[in-house]
């Protein structure tokens, strides 16, 4: 790894993040996550489809939070070394405690879901193929593109239609309590896009344009599939939150359309072209 020598000062974005750092700072924005009813969590009200998928959706749900943090710990790592404004480095930091957090809360409500303990396998080198080195500046760049801007994006729209759907206590507190943090790793990436973007050289912007391209033309193979359940238990499924794949491709192309692609378009990713050109599921 070589950054040679990163000058660092005490400079902040010209966004809003600033203004929040400086609140950071004063202690005013110390964010206590609101205590979620687990003893209330009634596993017998559920019928058995339907407390399957939700077990799932956590499990799935526990491996990405998990893996999040070591994710989040590389980007952390690459924006300091490569310089970047302080009150972006001081949010990214605060992502990993977040994750770690959802991570713990999603294998517990899987396990009352499950009525017995319950563990995930993480792969840790199917995951590192997928995530470059945060070495250098173009790395950096994709991953907080990625995994920040866009992926928290789709994170938090999907999590709020969780949360919107279930009528039980507990998961409308638990997705409630997700989506208040994944709302803050989003915007993270889109302060760092809003920074990025005026300093971009033209061969930086293309490469970063490329990248992103290929991972938008497939997020809505990759999201293709909801969990559905059986006609007899979908009432049980809604009001654990669980999404139908009619549902989640809804939420997906809503918040595409709606806010990712416009958001890239405006850095001067052209996204939207390559959403044109997605690969499409079969029966899409
Ligand atoms: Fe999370
Ligand atoms: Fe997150």
């Amino acid at each position: 790894m070589s950054f040679g020598t990163v000058e660092v000062r005490r400079s902040k974005s010209k966004t809003a993040l600033a203004r929040h750092h400086d609140r950071a700072l004063r202690g005013e924005l110390a964010r206590v996550s609101k205590p979620i009813p687990w003893e209330d969590f009634e596993r017998e009200r559920y019928a058995e489809p339907a407390l399957a998928l939700a077990r799932d959706l956590f499990t799935k749900l526990a491996m990405g939070e998990y893996s999040a943090v070591g994710l989040f710990a590389q980007i952390t790592a690459g924006l300091a070394f490569t310089g970047a404004p302080l009150d972006i480095v001081a949010a990214s930091t605060r992502v990993g405690s977040d994750e770690i957090r959802h991570a713990e809360y999603c294998l517990r409500m899987a396990e009352l879901c499950a009525g017995e303990p319950v563990s995930v396998l993480i792969e840790h080198e199917a995951i590192a193929a997928n995530v470059p080195a945060a070495t250098n500046q173009a790395n950096v760049d994709f991953l907080v593109f990625k995994y920040a801007a866009i992926g928290e994006t789709l994170a938090a729209a999907l999590l709020t239609e969780c949360r919107r759907r279930a009528t039980d206590p507990v998961l409308k507190a638990l997705f409630g309590s997700l989506v208040a943090d994944e709302v803050h790793h989003a915007r993270l990436g889109w302060y760092y896009a809003a920074y990025r973007a005026p300093l971009f050289t033209l061969p930086e912007r293309q490469e970063l344009a490329d990248r992103v391209a290929e991972f938008v033309m497939g997020i809505e193979e990759e999201f293709w599939l909801g969990r559905d359940a059986p006609v007899s238990a979908r009432g049980a499924a809604k009001a654990l939150g669980v999404l139908d794949s009619d549902t989640q491709r809804r939420v997906i192309a809503d918040v595409m359309e709606g806010e990712i692609l416009g958001a890239l378009d405006e850095v001067g990713l052209g996204a939207s072209l390559a959403w044109r050109a997605r690969r499409r599921p079969a029966g899409a």
